[in-house]
C-alpha cells in the first residue's frame, strides 16, 4: 500500500493526516493554538511559528501512528506550502523537506486553499470538478471557476476582511468569546434574524467580490452606538445579543449565497463546493443549499471536521502526485494569495 503523509502548518493548527491512494483518510491529527491566540482576539504569528515548532513533530508521530503507518510506507509527503503566515508555512515546510530528503520520497506543495475546495471530494467520494468553489474561512473569502483539478481560476475574493473574520470581530464585540464564528452561530439559534436588519454589502453589484468590513462596522454602532448621535443605545440582553448575531449571520450568508449564485450562472457551472471554517455554519449551508437548488445546480459541502483548517484536505496533493508532479527541495513558502489575471 502507499500512503501519503501530509503536513499543514499554514496559520494556528498544526496538523498532519495520513491518505491512502483512494483517499480515504487513515488519520486526521489537528493541534489547535486557539488556547494561546484567545487573549489577544486574533492569531499573533510569532506565537504561531514558535508553538507550530514545538507540535510538528508530536502530531506527525501521532498522525503516524493513529494510521498504523510506517515512515517507510509512505509514498510522498504532501506541505501545505501556500498561501498562510510566512513563519508558520516554514516551520511546515522544513518538517516536510526533512522527511522527503532523508526517506528520498517526492514532496509535494499544496495550495492551501484549493486544498480546503478538495475537502469536498474527501466527503464526495467522487469526481466533484468542474465547479465553482467558495473558501469561506477567516483567512479568505475566495471565488473559484474550477476547470480541473489543476486549473483554479480565481474569480474573486474580499476587498477588505474575510467572512470568518468579520464572525471573529463581532464576536469580539459581541463579547462572545474566541474563535468568533461557532460562537456567533451558537447566539444566533435563539435570535430573530429580521429583528435587526444589517446591510448586504455589495449583493447587487455585478462584480465578484466581497466586503464584510462595513457590516462590521454596522454592527458594532448597532451596539455601542453612532459616533456623534449621544441616543442611548439598548442594554444588552441576552434577547439582543442573539439578534444582532442572527441578523449579522443572516446578512452575511445573503451575501455569499448570491454570489455563489452569480459565480454559477457566469461559470455556467452547475456544481458549487465550498470549504474553509465558515462552510460548518449551518444556516449557511441551508441556504446555499436552496438557493444552488432554486437554479438546478447541486452542491457539495466539506465535512464539518475537515472545514477548518487540517491536513487530510491536502489529500490534493495525490493528484499531482498521479500526474509525476513534485516539488523540489529548495522550494520556498509563498505567503500571499497569487491572484489570476
Ligand atoms: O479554515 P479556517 O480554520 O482558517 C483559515 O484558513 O483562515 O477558518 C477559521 C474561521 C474562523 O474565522 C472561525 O470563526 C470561522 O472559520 N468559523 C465559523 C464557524 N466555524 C468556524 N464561522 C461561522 N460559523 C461557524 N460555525
Ligand atoms: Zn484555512
Amino acid at each position: 500500500m502507499a500512503y501519503l503523509l501530509a503536513i499543514e502548518s499554514s496559520c494556528d493548527e498544526t496538523a498532519a493526516a495520513v491518505i491512502d491512494r483512494e483517499r480515504r483518510v487513515l488519520s486526521n491529527v489537528v493541534a489547535s493554538q486557539d488556547s494561546l491566540h484567545q487573549r489577544f482576539g486574533g492569531v499573533v504569528p510569532e506565537i504561531a511559528s514558535r508553538a507550530h515548532v514545538e507540535n510538528i513533530l508530536p502530531v506527525i508521530d501521532a498522525a503516524l501512528r493513529e494510521a498504523e503507518v510506517a515512515l517507510c510506507d509512505v509514498a510522498a509527503i504532501a506541505v501545505a506550502s501556500e498561501p498562510g503566515l510566512v513563519g508558520s508555512l516554514l516551520v511546515g515546510l522544513t518538517a516536510a523537506k526533512t522527511l522527503a530528503w532523508v526517506l528520498d520520497k517526492p514532496l509535494i506543495p499544496v495550495n492551501h486553499v484549493h486544498a480546503h475546495l478538495y475537502a469536498c471530494r474527501l466527503a464526495a467520494g467522487t469526481e466533484i470538478f468542474p465547479a465553482v468553489g467558495l473558501v469561506v474561512s477567516g483567512g479568505h473569502t475566495n471565488l473559484y471557476d474550477c476547470r480541473s483539478l489543476a486549473e483554479f481560476q480565481l474569480l474573486g475574493t474580499t476587498i477588505d476582511d474575510a467572512a470568518g473574520e468579520a464572525f471573529d470581530k463581532v464576536a469580539g464585540i459581541l463579547e462572545l468569546g474566541y474563535p468568533g464564528g461557532p460562537a456567533v452561530e451558537q447566539a444566533a439559534r435563539n435570535g430573530r434574524e429580521d429583528a435587526i436588519r444589517f446591510p448586504r454589502p455589495m449583493i447587487h453589484s455585478d462584480r465578484l467580490e466581497f466586503s464584510f468590513s462595513g457590516l462590521k462596522t454596522a454592527v458594532l454602532y448597532e451596539v455601542k452606538g453612532r459616533p456623534g448621535d449621544d441616543r442611548p443605545t439598548p442594554a444588552m440582553t441576552e434577547q439582543r445579543r442573539a439578534d444582532v448575531a442572527a441578523g449579522f449571520q443572516e446578512a452575511v450568508v445573503d451575501v455569499l449565497a448570491a454570489k455563489c449564485r452569480q459565480a454559477l450562472r457566469r461559470c455556467n457551472r452547475s456544481t458549487l463546493l465550498v470549504g474553509g471554517g465558515v462552510a460548518a455554519n449551518r444556516r449557511l449551508r441551508e441556504k446555499l443549499g436552496a438557493a444552488v437548488d432554486s437554479i438546478g445546480a447541486e452542491v457539495h459541502f466539506a465535512p464539518g471536521e475537515y472545514c477548518t483548517d487540517n491536513a487530510a484536505m491536502a489529500a490534493i496533493a495525490w493528484e499531482a502526485l498521479e500526474r509525476g508532479q513534485a516539488g523540489s527541495l529548495d522550494m520556498d513558502v509563498t505567503p500571499g494569495l497569487i491572484r489570476m489575471p
